[in-house]
């Protein structure tokens, strides 16, 4: 089976395709890693990681919401495939929020940060090397340009920032999407006004105050339905 990562674009099905929607991403990530690499830490590596969640957080959660159910439909195996890639998921989430906790400088948070990057492309070699691969062996080109268009219209309106307490399957992610998503966007807009106007210190309680408003909505019951036992934290 190729990677998708070795295809042309026709080969995966053109531009509406969720093979090249998805190969994008990781492109895109790929670049916004390195970045990472080089970012001073303070501003320049906050704006950095402000880039990769507004990314890989929306992208993430349209490919649990729409992708993984699809897969596991679809292949006999599909359960045990997209258990993996959910589990990083998870990992991601609690490595993100663990570093919002930390210093912006000091080794704890050096640490998180390579780990955070080696599950993130760990992820994407799992996905192109292998369940993309597994979801174009067993899909017609419609129906891949048909997942595309679903997954594009997902990504575009999820929660942007890690939520590691919600359900990472359907129902509970799906009940998630429209309280977080708010939330979420509310407080990118609010921090983008922190940073270009710093003495503006309303806007920055506002966010916190968001945050602890997102934090609360987590642990709704219901949005924590349908989560398997090892990607639950208490
Ligand atoms: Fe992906």
């Amino acid at each position: 089976m190729t990677s998708i990562a070795d295809q042309d674009a026709s080969q995966l099905g053109g531009p509406l395709s969720i093979l090249v929607r998805q190969r994008r991403d990781h492109e895109r990530l790929d670049v916004l890693l390195h970045q990472l690499d080089g970012a001073r830490p303070g501003a320049d590596e906050d704006r950095v990681l402000g880039r990769i969640a507004r990314l890989v957080f929306p992208h993430a959660f349209a490919e649990e919401s729409v992708l993984w159910p699809e897969l596991r439909r679809r292949l006999p195996d599909g359960e045990a495939l997209t258990l993996q890639v959910e589990r990083e998921h998870q990992e991601v989430n609690e490595l993100w929020a663990a570093l919002e906790q930390l210093p912006p400088v000091g080794a704890g948070r050096s640490d998180v940060l390579k780990r955070l990057a080696d599950v993130l492309r760990e992820d994407v070699r799992d996905e192109e090397d292998v369940l993309l691969p597994r979801l174009q062996a067993t899909t017609s080109v419609p129906r891949l340009r048909a997942l595309g268009v679903a997954w594009e219209a997902v990504r575009r309106t999820a929660p942007t920032r890690p939520h590691p307490v919600v359900s990472r399957r359907p129902p509970g992610n799906a009940l998630a999407a429209a309280p977080l998503t708010v939330l979420d966007r509310s407080r990118d807009g609010l921090d983008a006004v922190a940073r270009r106007v710093p003495r503006l210190q309303a806007a920055t309680r506002a966010s916190g105050a968001l945050a602890r408003v997102a934090g609360r909505v987590e642990r709704a019951g219901v949005l924590r339905l349908g989560e398997d036992p090892s990607t639950r934290v208490e």
